[in-house]
This record gives structure tokens, C-alpha cells and sequence, in this order.
């Protein structure tokens, strides 16, 4: 194996995911299953499903290293840090097989020290991967799609994930800072920790010198607890996410051996029996999002900048939390929602012991095979629960820890028991945070005590369950882990107006009126109502913050094509759909001034319009013409119209004119103050021919390496153009390459990385990787339309 010849190999860099450059098919993840989740008992054949790319099967890596200076078998340490590993990791050091780690989505370690090589020989890193079909309800990627590393330290160090730290307000806005730091490799004299606290500027703000005793046996392990006083503290919260790093000297024989930097937070956590959620002692409702890990045209391939232009966007709609949904994130996630400030909700799993899949997580979830040195036998679930807790636990932005999602035993005896264990295992692991689990079968868990069991009982959809829910419950507060599952297609609006679940069209496209949702799940108005009416409700994580690849619900049958989700706020193009400023008009206080649908319908078209403002009144008009005035309902008003009128709620979240009759023009809204008058206007003219294309780049800040580009068709006069879907070609000049495209429509089989792109709803977006400092040009062209655009850069 080691001598193996893979001069035929195919080079590639980490990330990377080797499903996501490939064509779709409906054959590459062809399943007749029946979908338990979606209350589904019979069989069917259903494509899709994982997002349609050849995902499946097996994929090997090699890379060779030399032996770091100074580090030997006997004196010093490397370890191998993996991130996450799509999936079935067989580790493989210089032919040797060291260890496996079967969860594609959690980060694990190997020590590779007594089988490094001397002498300035190469080190051969091979990691076998193996993903077997229906393993997934969604698309996993494939591969090494997230960062390896190999950490090198000497003797005595701290070891990976090796400290830890917890922070309790002692009063007069003082905290103790409590970090304890693991150290390896001890030797049977003291070691000294030299522990300094910087604030953000680099100004030390507390020290503390500290030292072990002698360990009684050489080569054990030690740990040593300081505790550290910071004065007149920042706390961290969404609103100031202020960073700390604690940065600890390990001092041997009068010499500095290790050094580590600790970045924390100052900031706790409570629930409160009948209250619900506290930061800081601050009551809030989550007003959150769910993700899954796939970044849209990227694939699984993790990359920083991707992930930061999802967290600014769902930041600035008004978010302040994210929930992994139904895994462990990628650590990079986890560090930029502690500086931009969001607050994450760490999931584990989808599964346990009762499978949703046929070769998912439950094969895992109780065996006990574990290569290196266990310290305990312990189950895989244990070692993934463990892992994530050590992996994540010094960041502040992560304020509860979740064991599952709609684990299928929710209902059971025995699920409640093991649900039991593994929040125990939790509180173990890290006494500070809350353990919650996503639950569904709202009417069994309380009836089995499961949700009894939780720290904090998490509902899944079911909105007129919530209040049977909170009086039967002893926590007397609800979460709303997952809620909404709203489906729309960005720019495709269904008439006339109407509220409908699981409706199906021959485009395979829902509608872009907010309001449309499948049989188990509901519009946001219905979640709105839930935080605005109960004090007891804890807030909500919306499924989904962006579309997904895998899982086209209501096509998640055999309506091919449809490979990814309608269930996001934002597109698989990272393109806001008109839902993004609904959430915005709720989560945050001004500023919003959203009108729907486009103008540009057919002489005699009857056209609902909406408007999304904190605003509660508005003026329509026609080429200047008062048309009517609107304005949202009360409580009480929205109330006296159920069972009446179908829009009864909705009414009292979004500014409503239900059938407008379309003249070809400008339409306006005039947003109200209180008073009547008039703050801001909309316009939305009908277009002309298509002309040329434009450009407005998203987030993008010269340094960053990846720059979002939102492509639009628009006439002579820059009116958007949304019913154009040309294929479009890039070409990119200067000091970047074309990365990646798409166009949010979960129906085209564009492939996403071969520098073209069809328009969907007259919009499409264009990723660009800059290489340089020199500045680079996105030229695009449909035919006779074309344009381009000129963007700095930094040295990267
Ligand atoms: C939930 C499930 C999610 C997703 C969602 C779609 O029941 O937890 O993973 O499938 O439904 O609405």
C-alpha cells in the first residue's frame, strides 16, 4: 500500500467534494422508499432525494509529509485533526491502518507520532472514504470536504482541544474565568501554566500562575484549573459579540515548551422553569434559522468565505441563531458566528438506533469498535457526542447542544431512557448548556415522557399542538426547533392568492407568495403568531435558512427534475426569495420596504400584491393612480376573522392587496407612519426587451477570496427583466478564476462549475475565486446582451 503507484490519481485540494462537479441524474440516486418522515407508508420511487449526483461509493486520498524538525517518535507529537469526512474514514499512516471514524460530519483525531518515519523520510497520509447509497435524506457530499490538519507539538504540549473554559459573573461586572488546560506528555517534575487574559485590542486584562503537581506516573496526562478575574467585563451577545483569548504558557524547567490561545467569550446561559431562555440574564427568543451544511453550487466543500456570506446575510434579515441541522458544523461555522454574533444550536444527529435510512447512522449509533487507545468503551454516539462537545465548547455563539432530530423512538419507553443517557452524557461532558432534541410526535412524547426528559423540549412543526404541549410539560416553556418549512420558487408567483399544502405544478416549481407549505408544516405568519401571543414560547429555528441540494419537497417523488429544496428564505444562488424580507419585517425594528410580485404581467391579469414592512399601512398606486389602502390587522381583528377568512392571519403580518388588475407601468407603495404619513416609497416598473446584464457584487470586501456576484437581466433603463432564463457564459479576466454558478431553480441540470449559467426569474449568481491583487473583470454575455464588471482585490 505504501509503495503504492497513484502517479495516475487525479490531484485535488482539501476541501473538496468530488460529487459536486459532476452532471445530475435522476439515475445517480434512483430509491423506491416510503419517507416515514413525511408520514409516507407505501414504497415509491423517488428521485432527487440526495440532490441527484453521484454521491455514492468510494473515494481514497494520499498525500505525503515529512517529519517536522525536532520531532521524533519518543520526543514530540503530531497529530492528525480532521475536520470532517464524508464519510467511513479508514486512516491510513506510512501502510499502517490506524483507525476508522464512520460520521462523515464530525471532526476526530489520530496520533501519528509512533508511526512517523526518521531521518527526513516522507510520511504517507492515505484516508480511505466509503459512502454507501441511502445513508442520507439529503445530499452529504463526498469526500475530504472539510480542512485536514496536522498539528505538530513537543513532548509536553496541550493537546488538541485541550482546554477549556467556563465564565460566571461574580457581580460589580466582574467574571471569573475558569480555564482548564490538559497537558500531554508530562514528565515527573512541575509544570508551570502562565495564563495571561487579552482583550480584543491585545491588552492583557488578568494572569494567573499556576503550576501541577508532580504526576505520580511519568507519562500521565495532567490537568491544571486556574481561575482568572476580569473586571468591568464585555459581554458576549448576538448585538456585541465581543472575543477574549486566553493565552497560556507551558513553562517546563524554567523554559516555555507549548504555547495555546483559547478564544472565549464572557457570557452565560440559563433556562429558567416557566421563563425560558436567559443570556446574560437577559430573557430572549431565538429568532433563528436552520442550515444544513451543503453551500449550495460549492457542494459540501467547506470554504470560510461561503460560510461567513450565508452568516452576514441571515445576520442583516435580522437571524441570531443558527441550528446545524442535523449534524456537527464545520469548526470554521462555529468561530465566525462568534465574531459576526449568532448564536448556534449544535445538532448531532438525524438517527439513532431506529433507522429513517437503511444504511444511516443507526448501524453506528451502539458499536463499540474504536481502534486507538479507548479510554473507556464507549458507543460511537458517545464518541460523537464527546468529540463535538470538545471540539466546540469554548465558543460562546454555542448556546445548547441538541442529541437528535425526530428520532423515530420519540414515542418510546426506551427512547425516552436513552435520551436520558445521552443528555447525562452531555451534562458530563460540559455542565454549562441546555441539551434539546428536534421532536415531531408532539401527542407521544408527551404521553412516553420523552420531552419530560429534555432540558429544553424542542416542537417540530405542529403550531396548534404547542399549547397542549406547554400544559402538559413540566419545563412550562416550548422551543420551536424547527418551524415553518414554507416552500417558494424565488420570482414564480402562483394565482389567484391562496393558501395550500403539497400543491404540485407542472414546472415543479411553489409559489413565491409565501404561501404554500407541505402537509406537516405551516407559513411563517403561524410561527409569528406563536412568539407574539405566548410568553412561554422560546422562539423559533426556521427550516430553512437557505435551499439545500437533496430533499425537493412536495417533488420528492419521482418528478424529475427537481434535485434540491423550496424550503429556504434564501435560494441555492444565495438569492434572497421575497420571504427574506417577511422574517426581516418581524426580527428586525425598521427599515423594511418590500413589494411583491414583479410588474411584468399581461394586459387584464389579476395580480395579488404584498407588502413586507414593520410599516402597518400602505398606499398602492397605479402609473400614479390611488388604487387602495391597506393596513395589517390587530390581534384582535386578525382573530374574529378565523373561520371566515382564509387570510385572517397573514393579514396581520403582511400588507395585502388580493387581486390587483395589472396595467402595464409603475406600480407604488407608499409605506404609512403611524400618523398617515407617507416615509418610503417602492417602485416596480414593467420592463421593456432585454438589453444588457448587471452586476452588483454580494458582501464582497477586497481580501476576501471568494466574491458573490448577483447577474441580472435588465432593459435599457436597468428595469430587472423576470421572466428572462437565457443561458448565460463568464469569462473572468485579471487576478481570478470562475469558481462557481447557480441559479436557485431546484429543476435545471445545469452543471454548477463549467462557466455558464441559465438565468432563472432573470437572475443568476456567479462565485469568483480571486487568485491576486491585481483586480479582477466578470465579463457575461447571453447572445446580444452582455456586460461586465471590474472589482479590486487584495494579495491573498
Ligand atoms: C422535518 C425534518 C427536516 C426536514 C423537514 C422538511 O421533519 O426534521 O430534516 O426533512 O422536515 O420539512
Amino acid at each position: 500500500m505504501e509503495n503504492l503507484d497513484d502517479s495516475g490519481w487525479q490531484t485535488v485540494s482539501i476541501p473538496h467534494d468530488w460529487a459536486i462537479t459532476m452532471p445530475f441524474a435522476r439515475d445517480n440516486d434512483l430509491q423506491k422508499v416510503a419517507v416515514t418522515q413525511n408520514g409516507e407508508s407505501v414504497a415509491t420511487w423517488k428521485t432527487g432525494r440526495t440532490g441527484g449526483l453521484p454521491w455514492t461509493g468510494t473515494g481514497w486520498y494520499r498525500t505525503t509529509f515529512p517529519t517536522p524538525q525536532g520531532i521524533n517518535r519518543s520526543n514530540g507529537s503530531v497529530t492528525l485533526l480532521v475536520d470532517g469526512a464524508m464519510s467511513h474514514s479508514l486512516v491510513f499512516i506510512n501502510g499502517q491502518r490506524i483507525g476508522i471514524w464512520p460520521y462523515g460530519y464530525n471532526s476526530y483525531t489520530f496520533d501519528l507520532t509512533p508511526y512517523l518515519k526518521e531521518n527526513g523520510e516522507a510520511n504517507t497520509l492515505a484516508i480511505r472514504l466509503n459512502n454507501p447509497a441511502e445513508s442520507s435524506r439529503w445530499y452529504p457530499g463526498a469526500g475530504l470536504f472539510r480542512r485536514v490538519h496536522l498539528v505538530s507539538a513537543p513532548k509536553v504540549h496541550v493537546p488538541v482541544w485541550g482546554t477549556r473554559v467556563v465564565t460566571t459573573p461574580i457581580g460589580d461586572g466582574a467574571w471569573d474565568v475558569c480555564l482548564t488546560t490538559d497537558i500531554a506528555g508530562t514528565m515527573s517534575h512541575k509544570i508551570i501554566v502562565d495564563t495571561h487574559i487579552t482583550d480584543s485590542d491585545g491588552n492583557t486584562v488578568s494572569r494567573n500562575k499556576d503550576f501541577t503537581s508532580p504526576a505520580n506516573d511519568a507519562e500521565e496526562d495532567a490537568a491544571i484549573t486556574q481561575h482568572l478575574r476580569v473586571n468591568g467585563a464585555h459581554t458576549w451577545t448576538p448585538e456585541t459579540p465581543y472575543l477574549y483569548t486566553a493565552v497560556s504558557h507551558i513553562i517546563e524547567n524554567g523554559t516555555v515548551v507549548d504555547s495555546f490561545a483559547t478564544r472565549f467569550g464572557i457570557r452565560q446561559v440559563e433556562v429558567r422553569q416557566g421563563e425560558g431562555f436567559f443570556l446574560n440574564g437577559e430573557k430572549r427568543k431565538f429568532r433563528g434559522v436552520c442550515l444544513h451544511h451543503d453551500l449550495g453550487p460549492l457542494g459540501a466543500a467547506v470554504h470560510r468565505d461561503a460560510l461567513r456570506h450565508q452568516l452576514l446575510m441571515l445576520k442583516d434579515m435580522g437571524a441570531d441563531a443558527i441550528r446545524t441541522a442535523h449534524n456537527m458544523p464545520d469548526p470554521q461555522q462555529v468561530e465566525l458566528c462568534d465574531s459576526i454574533g449568532l448564536m448556534v444550536m449544535v445538532e448531532s444527529f438525524d438517527e439513532w438506533t431506529t433507522a429513517k435510512c437503511r444504511n444511516g447512522y443507526h448501524c453506528w449509533f451502539n458499536e463499540t469498535t474504536y481502534t486507538p487507545k479507548a479510554e473507556y468503551p464507549m458507543i460511537w454516539a458517545q464518541h460523537d457526542l464527546r468529540n463535538m462537545i470538545r471540539s466546540l465548547r469554548n465558543h460562546p455563539s454555542v448556546v445548547m447542544w441538541s442529541i437528535g432530530n425526530e428520532i423515530p423512538q420519540q414515542h418510546t419507553e426506551e427512547g425516552r431512557e436513552l435520551a436520558k443517557v445521552m443528555q447525562a452524557f452531555c451534562h458530563e461532558q460540559d455542565p454549562t448548556r441546555p441539551v434539546t432534541c428536534g421532536m415531531d410526535q408532539v401527542k407521544s412524547i408527551i404521553k412516553s415522557g420523552f420531552a419530560d426528559a429534555l432540558d429544553v423540549p424542542g416542537l417540530n412543526y405542529r403550531t396548534h399542538l404547542y399549547e397542549e404541549a406547554y400544559e402538559a410539560l413540566p419545563q412550562k416553556y416550548i422551543l420551536g426547533s424547527e418551524t415553518a418549512s414554507t416552500v417558494s420558487s424565488r420570482g414564480v408567483y402562483m394565482r389567484p392568492l391562496a393558501l395550500r399544502k403539497d400543491a404540485r405544478y407542472d414546472g415543479h416549481q411553489s409559489s413565491g407568495y409565501d404561501t404554500e407549505a407541505c402537509s406537516w408544516s405551516n407559513v411563517p405568519d403561524e410561527d409569528f403568531r406563536l412568539q407574539d401571543d405566548f410568553p412561554w414560547t422560546m422562539g423559533q429555528f426556521v427550516w430553512t435558512g437557505f435551499d439545500y441540494l437533496g430533499e425537493p419537497s412536495p417533488y420528492d417523488t419521482d418528478d424529475w427534475p427537481s434535485h434540491s429544496s423550496l424550503f429556504g428564505i434564501i435560494d441555492l444562488a444565495s438569492i434572497p426569495k421575497d420571504r427574506y424580507w417577511l422574517y426581516q419585517s418581524q426580527w428586525q425594528p425598521l427599515g423594511t420596504f418590500h413589494v411583491l410580485p414583479h410588474w411584468d404581467w399581461e394586459e387584464g391579469d389579476t395580480v395579488p400584491v404584498m407588502a413586507y414592512s414593520q410599516c402597518a399601512a400602505a398606499r398602492l398606486y397605479i402609473n400614479d393612480e390611488f388604487y387602495a389602502e391597506t393596513r395589517k390587522l390587530t390581534r384582535e381583528e386578525s382573530e374574529s376573522l378565523k373561520g371566515k377568512d382564509p387570510l385572517w392571519l397573514l393579514k396581520r403580518y403582511r400588507l395585502i392587496w388580493p387581486a390587483v388588475p395589472f396595467k402595464a407601468g409603475t406600480l407604488k407603495v407608499e409605506f404609512l407612519n403611524e400618523k398617515g404619513e407617507a416615509v418610503h416609497r417602492v417602485l416596480r416598473h414593467t420592463p421593456s426587451r432585454p438589453h444588457h446584464i448587471a452586476f452588483e457584487p454580494s458582501y464582497y470586501t477586497p481580501g476576501d477570496r471568494l466574491c458573490y456576484v448577483t447577474v441580472t437581466m435588465v432593459d435599457k433603463t436597468g428595469v430587472p427583466c423576470p421572466k428572462d432564463n437565457s443561458l448565460v457564459t463568464f469569462d473572468i479576466e485579471g487576478d481570478a478564476h470562475f469558481k462557481a454558478a447557480a441559479n436557485g431553480d431546484a429543476t435545471a441540470l445545469d452543471p454548477f462549475q463549467e462557466g455558464k449559467m441559465h438565468l432563472f426569474a432573470g437572475q443568476c449568481t456567479v462565485i469568483v475565486e480571486v487568485d491576486g491583487p491585481g483586480g479582477f473583470t466578470v465579463k457575461a454575455s447571453a447572445g446580444k446582451q452582455k456586460g461586465n464588471i471590474t472589482l479590486p482585490s487584495s494579495p491573498q
